[in-house]
């Protein structure tokens, strides 16, 4: 009962408080409240933001920005082995053929990485790779080498200012996509 009866108060007392004095809900400083309602207000709209990832990132401009230094970062981190060199396809020794990171490789990779997050993410394209497990098929990628991936990806979103909700969303997308690219362990 007086759980009940101090709830009941507090509303009645907010009630009260936002009716005529007004000197309760303002700094007395036009300035100052315009800028305390900026920061706030901004925080807020964020959160409801009701677009599409793609847009709340930035659209094509920051998911090639994205791809661009997460490509040149992954391609250079040995713990990924992009390339997949040395990578034993059976007990027999056959090797995966590795791949050649050439300008031409490199530009047809990120095309369709820009392609494929900007679906996922809501953004319209068309997606000219293949299926990913298709795209993957005998790389052997280990979930380690997944992991070190995204870690890579979320270090160029963090260098590039990428916002947290953006920032988890988009590493929830490449999340998505573990079970078809990793086939060892
Ligand atoms: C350790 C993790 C990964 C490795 C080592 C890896 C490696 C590669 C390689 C070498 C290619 C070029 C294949 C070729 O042109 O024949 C490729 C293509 C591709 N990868 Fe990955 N990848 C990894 C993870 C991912 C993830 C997490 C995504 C998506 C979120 C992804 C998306 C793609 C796409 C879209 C292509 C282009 C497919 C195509 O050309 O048809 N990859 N990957």
């Amino acid at each position: 009962v007086l759980a009940a009866l101090a709830a009941a108060g507090m509303a009645v007392c907010v009630g009260c408080g936002g009716g005529g004095d007004k000197s309760t809900e303002t700094s007395g400083d036009p300035e100052a409240d315009r800028r305390a309602d900026l920061r706030v207000g901004g925080g807020e709209d964020e959160a409801k933001d009701d677009r599409t990832l793609y847009a709340r990132l930035g659209g094509e401009a920051t998911l090639t920005a994205i791809v661009e230094d997460m490509t040149a970062r992954v391609i250079a981190d040995p713990r990924v082995n992009f390339e997949r060199k040395n990578v034993k396809r059976n007990w027999l020794g056959d090797m995966y053929k590795a791949w050649p990171p050439t300008p031409e490789n490199v530009e047809q990779f990120k095309r369709r990485m820009v392609e494929f997050l900007t679906l996922a993410a809501g953004g319209s394209t068309q997606y000219t790779g293949r299926d990913l497990k298709v795209a993957h098929e005998g790389m052997k990628i280990t979930n380690s080498e997944f992991d070190a991936m995204v870690g890579d990806i979320k270090t160029s979103m963090d260098k590039l200012g990428t916002r947290t909700r953006e920032k988890r969303e988009l590493l929830a997308i490449i999340e998505t996509t573990r079970k078809q690219i990793v086939e060892e362990q």
